[in-house]
């Protein structure tokens, strides 16, 4: 079979640009270029798109190198980039691998794009991505389901605007405090914050609105983190179970991705077999609840008081470095790093095959 081109997008519209830069930079290094060539597509924070050529370095002993995934690493890779008109890729790559993260790339924006350009890609389709981002319409579909959620309020710009009080009210009433506010459609825990009085909460929806129209107000549970992998089409398999041991007091983004280190993730996690296979199974129901395709990290609650199990997001393109929850639970599952990113290709393909022979 012919090597057929993978063109890794990155970068984006997002406030988690530079973490995609990070998995981007990992997903090339360990890519099998054996099987696979690779043209690097960089979005920078504007939007504007990029065709980065590959960098080579001599090294001591005449050795050359690629070093691309290093400049994309430090950010340098947008100083030797041209160019392009995004609709360009069709004429570049056979299948783009979009390893960015939050609004417009992980959110269906960028997937409605390869499926208008018809080109074949990894990961969520439109609707699953859009779905899983907005935190509102998730759980509605996942009640729907009937999978546990944690009780919430939904409030809009506009309710703040016309009875602000009224809101204040409505969330003491229901929730209580603490309670958690976060902006419907926003990742990476930015706008993200726990009140814990009538004064906190009113200003975390002030930060909420800065970020969103819609945010969601949730009770708080006092809980633990847990975590797992799925990958497939019709047939979606979950990996192991890991657990988020957060460092601050919350997982926010600076716990995420800043204080590297200082949040450790635990796999497989120290939890009953039967607890285990319970998220497990949950998780699978969840991604096919939002038409799940290719793969998703899903990411639950459990309330360290009751035990019972919320399930809290799912993420369409979670973090993908080497060091990052996903691949490390397939690792667990006996699926390599290297592999894991085949797969993700696979069933891209799968999905684009059955689709255009319909
Ligand atoms: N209802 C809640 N109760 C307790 N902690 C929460 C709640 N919602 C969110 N958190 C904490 O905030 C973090 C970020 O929230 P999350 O909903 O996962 O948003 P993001 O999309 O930004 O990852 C979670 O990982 C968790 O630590
Ligand atoms: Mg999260």
């Amino acid at each position: 079979m012919e090597k057929k081109i993978i063109g890794i997008v990155f970068g984006g519209r997002s406030g988690e640009y530079e973490v995609s830069l990070l998995s981007a930079a990992s997903v090339i290094r360990a890519i099998d270029k054996t099987k696979f060539d690779l043209v690097y597509i960089g979005i920078d924070k504007e939007g504007q798109w990029y065709l980065v050529p590959k960098a080579y370095k001599q090294e001591e002993g005449g050795k050359v190198r690629e070093i691309t995934a290093d400049l994309i690493e430090d950010g340098s890779w947008l100083k030797a980039a041209a160019k392009i008109i995004p609709g360009d890729i069709k004429g570049l790559v056979d299948f783009a691998l979009p390893v960015m993260h939050g609004p417009y790339c992980e959110d269906g924006k960028i997937q409605g794009f390869f499926e208008m350009l018809d080109i074949p890609y990894g990961g969520c389709g439109v609707l699953a991505s859009a779905a899983a981002m907005d935190k509102l319409t998730a759980k509605d579909i996942f009640r729907q389901h009937g999978i546990p959620v944690c009780a919430d309020e939904a409030v809009t710009r506009s309710d703040m605007a016309s009875d602000k009080e009224g809101v204040l009210d409505r969330i003491e009433k229901s929730l209580g405090y603490p309670c958690f506010v976060k902006p419907a459609n926003m990742g990476s825990s930015v706008g993200v914050s726990k009140a814990s009085d009538r004064k906190a909460l009113e200003d975390a929806l002030t930060l909420a609105l800065e970020f969103d129209r819609r945010i969601i107000v949730e009770e708080f549970v006092n809980c633990r983190e847990l975590e797992t992998g799925i990958m497939g089409n019709d047939y979606p398999e979950a990996a192991a179970v890991g657990e988020i041991l957060p460092s601050a007091e919350f997982y926010d983004y600076e716990a995420k991705y800043l204080s590297s280190g200082a949040s450790k993730i635990c796999i497989p996690a120290d939890i009953s077999e039967e607890t285990r296979e319970q998220l497990r199974t949950l998780a699978v129901k969840a991604y096919q609840a939002i038409d799940g395709e290719g793969f998703a990290r899903v990411d639950f609650f459990i309330d360290k008081d009751t035990e019972k199990i919320y399930l809290n997001e799912i993420n369409t393109i979670p973090g993908f470095t080497k060091f990052s929850m996903f691949p490390m639970l397939w690792e667990e599952a006996g699926v390599s790093y290297a592999q894991t990113i085949e797969r993700i290709i696979e069933l891209g393909y799968e999905r684009y095959n059955i689709k255009n022979s319909r």
